[in-house]
């Protein structure tokens, strides 16, 4: 058997039908532990089509009451560049998928503005409220319990897209890629914030990942063609939740 190079990163392969439980169930297991040492937790939530199935457990029993809500702070690690009722909007998913459901006991959450003067300003904006409601951590950049980020085909996660040049502004917190596949404008929290969290979970799904989950996890390319594998920076703070669809290429993992 080849000698398995030591890996800080954990990576769970999970069943499709069980995988949203999965998930759902380390997400209230982590937040608790941040309340348990800090009174507090703060979640930023990933956008796109998968976390949906996983935000819907959480708001219903028994995940529903396993979390004081309302010790829980969330944020978006990033958003589309369009009005809130959008569909493309990934607040009027999560608010669908979670708050609408968990009504009283809905948590803080801190919406990117889309209707600011321009996507830099609202970038510029969402900083703004974050610095200020979250601590700095180590290196001044605010310190989340818990980053939830997919990855797209192409690699990229949050709105970091692959050879994008713009993102790693030192000491900024979010800023305003354009989306290569639409053109659109979007609004991301820089990579500094995402890999500083002090948890990160990935949650990837389906077959159409699986080539790409096999180049992130068990090849060697660049941050910067794969966003995605910057996560490596992190490794140490990082799970992987992977169905066995998306998992079906790796080779190092049994
Ligand atoms: C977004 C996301 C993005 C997403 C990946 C995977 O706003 O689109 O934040 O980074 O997580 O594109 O998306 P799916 O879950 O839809 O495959």
């Amino acid at each position: 058997m080849e000698q398995q190079e030591e890996k800080k990163y954990s990576v769970e392969i999970v069943e499709p039908k069980l995988f949203s439980g999965a998930v759902a169930d380390e997400i209230v297991a982590t937040l608790n532990e941040a309340i348990s040492e800090h009174g507090r937790a703060s979640l930023v939530l990933s956008g796109g089509k998968t976390p949906g199935a996983i935000y819907r457990l959480l708001a219903v029993p028994p995940r529903v009451s396993e979390v004081d809500w309302t010790k829980v702070s969330m944020y978006f690690g990033d958003e589309r560049w369009v009005p809130k009722d959008d569909v493309q909007s990934n607040f009027k998913m999560v608010n669908e998928t979670f708050l609408a459901p968990l009504g009283a006991r809905a948590p803080k959450i801190f919406p990117v503005d889309t209707t600011a003067s321009s996507p830099a300003a609202g970038a510029a904006a969402y900083g703004k409220i974050i610095k200020a409601q979250e601590p700095a951590g180590a290196d001044g950049v605010p310190l989340f319990d818990l980053m939830l980020l997919g990855m797209g085909d192409d690699g990229h996660t949050a709105s970091i897209f692959p050879g994008d040049k713009t993102a790693h502004v030192a000491g900024e917190v979010a800023f305003a890629p354009t989306n290569p596949h639409d053109n659109l404008p979007r609004i991301s929290l820089t990579p500094q914030v995402i890999f500083g969290a002090r948890r990160i979970v990935f949650i990837v799904k389906g077959d159409t990942k699986a080539d790409m989950v096999k180049r992130v996890l068990e090849g060697s390319e660049s941050a910067e063609a794969l966003p995605a594998a910057r996560f490596k920076d992190a490794a140490s703070r990082v799970t992987w939740f992977i169905d066995s669809g998306a998992a079906k290429n790796l080779t190092q993992y049994k």
